[in-house]
């Protein structure tokens, strides 16, 4: 994992230091300057900003029942990626209510590592305790706590390593929050105790239903109580978001860095490249919408294809799978690639469409899409997975099939999004509507409060 941050300072070392400070450029450097700052007031704040919008007409945290709760988290790993970094969202929103935390880490690296560091460093600064996933320690924070968030179907791991006899007695207070979707999570060795735990929070409702499916025709198991809690944007994020100033200038750091005008349409992949990411097929479309605007004669700027999330080191073959047809197709000077970073926010400033183009199933949830929307972009995105339950298609952005048969309708519709300007626009900002009414920060406070509430009851009603 460090390589992400390594592999994307000497981009950020172009940028002014002002606006890394200011505008707080990713997601992860953005966490650790939220980590930095005082807990309580940070809450404080962030309620203040957001009660307007909080429909239930209470100034309340939602989760202020969890004062003095004591909630044990076990995260599979602990790294710069989704899983972890959601976990530790909400290890922070919890310390913000007065619940004493504990954080387990399953799996680490075998040699120091400076991610894993750092990351722990941040959370004993907002006063969560992290202790070792084996012994004695372990174990009685688990007999003693209130409630065991396990997050990702990998961490079932630990229950029977370390818990080993008290396995029983810890069940009936664990609620396990799932974030993937793919065959080989469904290993028994993970997921055996899943029908026994209070609850499963899952991540969007394709993936709760895919869940259900697989457990029960791959396993024979059944899925305990399964709440599905999407995710929303960061309140840091959506200051960038909202912050004309700061996008202005990221775009025009980012274009210029790219080679690419003001008025040029970009369109961007922002996924780690991979083949379920579907960043060739994307090309493909690209290519065949560049192809129609020359056959059709048609009148639009010029179009400009960005992928951030390249790793020449890790997909080597699929890396020069793209990098090859882009320069059998001749279009290398319409297609720009950037190496994997969490600086997302620059990039989302600077696009006029997200193309989501995960394939197969799709995402489980796709942060990314309520990132870009937050930035007003509209979204061409496949059908498939947790896309579908955050972009109205026709409203917020136009879905594709996964696959070929997907190709074709990508490459119309990013040349709609070219011809239809107007159109594009109000997409954009139909897109930022949808994620201010659902898709924020307070959204995903109150979901999950009710959550906690129903696990507790139950845990307390069984024991
Ligand atoms: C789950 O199974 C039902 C019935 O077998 C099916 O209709 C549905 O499409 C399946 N859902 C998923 C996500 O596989
Ligand atoms: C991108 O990563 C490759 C290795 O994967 C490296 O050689 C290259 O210098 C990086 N580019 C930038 C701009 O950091
Ligand atoms: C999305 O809507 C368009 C019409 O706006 C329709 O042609 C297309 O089939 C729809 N896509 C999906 C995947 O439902």
């Amino acid at each position: 994992m460090g390589k992400h941050s390594t592999a994307s300072i000497p981009f950020q070392k172009r940028w002014p230091l002002m606006f890394l400070v200011l505008f707080s450029l990713s997601t992860a450097i953005v966490f650790f300057i939220r980590f930095s700052s005082d807990s309580s007031s940070c809450n404080t704040r962030n309620y203040e900003a957001n009660t307007h919008q909080i429909q239930v007409g209470s100034f309340a945290n939602p989760l202020n029942f969890m004062k003095s709760k004591l909630v044990l988290l076990v995260s599979h790993e602990l790294s710069l990626s989704g899983g972890p970094l959601l976990l530790m969202e909400l290890a922070f929103l919890l310390r913000g209510v007065g619940a004493e935390v504990v954080w387990i880490t399953n799996q680490k690296p075998t040699e120091p590592d400076e991610v894993t560091y750092s990351l722990e460093h941040k959370m004993l600064d907002r006063g969560v305790q992290v202790v070792s996933a084996k012994g004695q320690k372990a174990i009685d924070t688990a007999l003693k706590a209130d409630l065991v968030i396990l997050n990702t179907a990998v961490a079932g791991k630990w229950l029977d390593a370390v818990l080993k006899e008290n396995v029983p007695r810890i069940l009936p207070k664990v609620l396990w929050w799932i974030h993937e979707m793919r065959g080989h999570y469904f290993k028994v060795e993970y997921v055996k105790h899943l029908p026994f735990v209070a609850g499963a929070m899952i991540d969007s409702y394709t993936t709760a239903e895919y869940w259900k499916n697989r457990t029960r025709e791959r396993l024979g198991i059944k899925m305990p109580e399964t709440y599905v809690v999407h995710l929303g944007n960061s309140k840091e994020l959506m200051e960038v978001a909202e912050n004309s100033v700061a996008k202005r200038v990221l775009r025009e750091h980012v274009r210029e860095s790219l080679g690419v005008r003001n008025e040029d349409l970009l369109f961007a992949a922002i996924n780690s490249v991979s083949r379920g990411k579907g960043q060739d097929l994307f090309l493909r479309s690209f290519h065949e919408s560049l192809q129609l605007i020359q056959e059709k004669k048609l009148q639009v700027p010029s179009l400009h294809a960005v992928i951030v999330g390249s790793d020449m080191n890790a997909q080597t073959k699929f890396e020069t799978e793209l990098r090859n047809f882009v320069a059998e197709k001749k279009i290398q000077d319409r297609v720009h690639f950037v190496n994997k970073t969490l600086n997302v926010a620059p990039y989302l400033a600077s696009i006029d469409v997200l193309v989501q183009n995960s394939q197969a199933r799709g995402e489980c949830f796709g942060r990314i899409t309520i990132e870009a929307m937050a930035f007003q972009q509209p979204v061409l995105g496949t059908a498939a997975g947790g896309t579908m339950e955050i972009v109205v298609n026709g409203t917020t952005g136009w879905l594709h099939q996964a696959g070929k048969e997907g190709v074709t309708p990508l490459a119309e519709n990013i040349v709609k999004m070219a011809t239809h300007v107007e159109r594009r626009l109000t997409m954009g900002k139909k897109g930022y509507e949808r994620v201010k009414e659902r898709f924020m920060e307070h959204h995903m406070s109150q979901r999950i409060a009710l959550v906690l509430k129903e696990v507790l009851r139950k845990s307390n009603s069984r024991t």
